[in-house]
């Protein structure tokens, strides 16, 4: 972390139910890649800004940035979580309940895109869409994510810098590839407005026009 990042996140308390999860993800032999405390903290309020309803997250992990968007949600909210692993699912949901958000989730479990297919198949519709899971996969999330989209709808995408490798020209790995061509089109699709702020590990924000 930068020093800046060390300083803008030592302005904070700590917080003790996220510190907890990110313990629980640990002692369960789980990945330490939640999203930044700081991006965390963004999503809550992006999601309480937009007044959005109807989340749908793709790649839960063990609940940390499930817990962030579902603490911006209105009465009657709720969070739809995609999640390849069935156990991290239930280490998630573990920490949602213990954080007093467990009636507001589901997870639907298997490969994100198969499960974004039936969305569309049902006439889902969503309201805020975080985007988190395989690198490989983040273009056809944000296609999937503008097609169930409200008019208005906030787009976040996790992780597009890759801890440098974005911006090495000489990586040139599929993930890489399939997270610069992400950036781009959200940069430049019509159907979006957007920015992308380069601190931590980096995060594009859109809006769907309309
Ligand atoms: N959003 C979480 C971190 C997610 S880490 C947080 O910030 O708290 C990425 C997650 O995506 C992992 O849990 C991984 O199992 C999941 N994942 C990877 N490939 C996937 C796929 N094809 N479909 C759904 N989930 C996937
Ligand atoms: C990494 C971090 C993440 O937040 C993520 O979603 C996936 C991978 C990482 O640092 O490797
Ligand atoms: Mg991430």
């Amino acid at each position: 972390m930068s020093v800046e990042e060390q300083y803008v996140d030592s302005l904070y308390e700590a917080d003790s139910e996220l510190e907890r999860v990110k313990e629980g993800i640990a002692s369960n032999g789980m990945p330490s890649i939640s999203v930044a405390d700081g991006y965390g903290r963004l999503l809550t309020m992006l999601v309480r800004l937009a007044k959005a309803n109807k989340l749908l997250e793709i790649g839960a992990l063990g609940g940390y940035s499930g817990i962030c968007l579902a603490r911006g949600l209105n009465e009657g909210g709720s969070l739809v979580s995609l999640e390849l692993l069935p156990a991290y699912a239930e280490v998630a949901k573990k920490h949602m309940v213990e954080a007093g958000l467990g009636d507001k989730v589901d997870y639907l479990i298997g490969d994100a895109k198969e499960s974004l297919a039936k969305l569309k198949e049902e006439g889902r519709k969503f309201d805020f869409f975080f985007i988190d899971a395989d690198k490989e996969g983040y273009p056809v999330y944000l296609e999937y994510a503008i097609e169930l989209a409200e008019p208005g709808a906030i787009i976040v995408g996790d992780n597009i810098l890759l801890r440098g490798r974005t911006t090495d020209e000489a990586k040139q790995g599929p993930a890489v590839k399939a997270v610069r061509s992400f950036n781009e089109k959200i940069a430049t699709d019509e159907r979006l407005e957007s920015t992308i702020l380069p601190g931590y590990d980096g995060l594009a924000i859109a809006r769907v026009k309309g």
